[in-house]
Order: C-alpha cells, then structure tokens, then sequence
C-alpha cells in the first residue's frame, strides 16, 4: 500500500474551504493508503496564537477529523508536537533549503507583507513541512491548491537530500482537486476562504449553526446579472457557490445551472444554504459526542506512538545520512 500523508493547522475552526480542498479527500483515500493525518500545531505558532485557544483548536480538530469520518482503524492521527521528530528532521531539512526560495514562498510573502515583526519561524515554514511528508515515505499529499508550491519545494529538498547525502527519500506527487481546490471567501470571491480571515461572514466554519449559515450563505457576495452561470472570470461569487453546491451534491456546474434556469439568486442561495446545513448537522452531532469522550485522548495516543515509531526510523536514516551524533 502506497502511502499519505497530510496536515491541517489548528489555527481556528476549519472551514468549509479545509473540508472540500482537504478533508473531503481523505475519507474517500483512507480504504485505499496508509494514512497519516496530522494536527499541525508547531505549524500554528508561526504566527501569534493564545494558549489556550490553541489547545482547545487542538482537541476540536482532532474530533472534527473523526466527525467527518476518518477512521482511526485505518488512518493514523495524530498531533505533530507529539512526534519530535517532525521537529528534528525540519532542522535538518532547514540546512538543506536556501533563504532565497524561502523567501519566494507566496504564502511567506502574503503573511509577512506589512508586518512589523514577522516570525523566523514563518519563514522557515517549508521545511517543517517537508518534514512531516518525508519522515512517512509519503507517496501522495492531498491538498487544497494553496499548497501546490510547499509541495513543490518539498520535492526539491527531497531530491536535493536524496543527491547531496543519501538517497533516503520517496519524492512526493501532490494530489489537489479538480473542483473545490481552491473555495474563495463568501465577502471577496477573488480570495481563498481562510479560518483566519477576520470577517466571520466570509468563511463557514464545520461547527457553524444552521441559523448563521444561512445568514452567510444569504449575504454572500455576487453579482448584479441573477443568472446562475458558472463563469469565474466574469462571475466569480456565483461560481464559487456552484461550485460547493456542485461538490456536496455531487452535481455538475451545467446540471445545476440547468436546475436553475429562469429561477433567481435567492432560491438559489436557499437551496445552497439547506444542502450545507444538511451535510454539517451529522459531522457536528458526531463532533459533540467525540469532543467529551476519552475515546479521542485514546485515539490520539495511538497515533502518536504509531508515528513516533514509523518517523523515528527515518530520522535515524537521516542523522545517519548527514553524519549527525556517533556511530552506534
Ligand atoms: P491549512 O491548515 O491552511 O489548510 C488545511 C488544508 O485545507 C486546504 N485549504 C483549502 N482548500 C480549498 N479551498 C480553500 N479555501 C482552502 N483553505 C485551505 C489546504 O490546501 C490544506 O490542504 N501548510 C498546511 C498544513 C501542513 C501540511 C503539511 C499539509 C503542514 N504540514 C504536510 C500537507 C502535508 C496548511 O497551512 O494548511
């Protein structure tokens, strides 16, 4: 069985964008690879959190992985701070990549522009992330598109490791979906939808209640035309509606734009609106039973003890490799 590996910082509540670029595509892989999911944490601090916030983002991930129906019997899920190694092997791998692609990181850019002070750590971003992908073998990392160049950049340090040291590494392939890789923001749809937008109304999160989900769905932002076509050049907010509507529903763009031909935004939105709230109330009943129990610590500290012990061994073959400590 090849295997996957991917991550979802707990920096918020995910949203509906982490969900179909992300989630929605590892319960459908999870029969068919050696899954690892991880709750990216040491990622999160990258950027300023409250402590306690951040716990609690923690635990509620961790249920709303399980709560959209990863299975912990075939998945393996865990907490990346959990598993020194990511740590360890992300400094290595931080003394293989240059400052300078660092620095063209888009989303470096886009975090770090007009900023006053900006984290070492947001900068060295990448790496960690290399590092959790490589200490798996990863074969496949399913992602929303933001991530396309952090995969592209892992390849290239995997690569430049396997040359420069030792031919350790499996070089990933990126796996991002056709429709839904990238959902915008409900309040500007020339921008991605983000957890950590400070505009509520423009994002909806898994554990929003149906009352304020209709209410954003209600006021999300489109055009003045009322024809529900999918073009996202000319018409981006309707066409990032389709195309959740097209996703959950399993609906193409043209199926449901002939579904509503001669009928209004409104009926539109309504419709979309209830099809959310439908695929959200069993994920968020499953969420509150989980979120309580001590089934998820238990969960939780398989998965630390299953990964620590598969990402140990590459990061021997790595210290080895670059001639780190004695020879034993
Ligand atoms: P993060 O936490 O920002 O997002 C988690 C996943 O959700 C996808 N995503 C989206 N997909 C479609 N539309 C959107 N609006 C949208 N917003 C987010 C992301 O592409 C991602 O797949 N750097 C990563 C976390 C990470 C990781 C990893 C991922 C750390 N190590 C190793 C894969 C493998 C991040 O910030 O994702």
């Amino acid at each position: 069985m090849e295997t996957i590996f991917s991550g979802i910082q707990p920096s918020g509540t995910i949203t509906l964008g982490n969900y179909i670029g992300a989630l929605k595509q590892f319960t459908e892989l999870q029969d068919d690879y050696n899954c690892y999911f991880c709750i990216v944490d040491q990622h999160a601090i990258t950027v300023p959190q409250d402590r306690l916030q951040l716990r609690k983002n923690i635990k509620s991930l961790a249920a709303l992985y399980l709560a959209v129906g990863i299975d912990p019997e075939k998945a393996t899920l865990f907490i990346q701070s959990e598993v020194p190694a990511h740590a360890q092997a992300g400094w290595m791998l931080q003394c293989v990549a240059y400052i300078g692609e660092l620095e063209r990181m888009t989303q470096f850019k886009d975090k770090s522009t007009g900023k006053e002070a900006v984290s070492a750590g947001l900068l060295t971003y990448p790496p960690l992330m290399a590092a959790d992908i490589l200490l798996y073998g990863t074969n496949l990392v399913p992602v929303g598109e933001d991530q396309k160049q952090h995969l592209e950049l892992t390849r290239d340090l995997a690569e430049r490791f396997n040359k420069k040291y030792n031919d350790i590494f499996t070089v990933p392939e990126v796996r991002i979906p056709k429709v839904g890789a990238r959902v915008m923001s409900l309040q500007d749809p020339l921008r991605k939808m983000s957890k950590s937008d400070p505009n509520s109304k423009a994002f909806i999160t898994l554990l929003d209640e149906p009352k304020q989900i209709i209410k954003k769905i209600k006021s999300a932002v489109t055009d003045s035309e009322g024809i529900v076509t999918f073009d996202k050049e000319n018409k981006p907010g309707i066409s990032n509606l389709l195309s959740i509507y097209s996703i959950l529903e399993n609906k193409t763009a043209a199926e449901l734009e002939q579904q509503y031909e001669g009928k209004g935004y409104g009926d539109f939105k309504s419709d979309l609106a209830e099809v959310v709230v439908r695929h959200l109330e069993p994920v968020q009943k499953r969420y509150y039973e989980l979120i309580e129990s001590d089934e998820l610590d238990r969960i939780l500290d398989a998965g630390a003890e299953k990964a620590n012990y598969t990402a140990n061994k590459m990061l021997k073959k790595m210290e080895k490799a670059m001639g780190l400590g004695r020879k034993r």
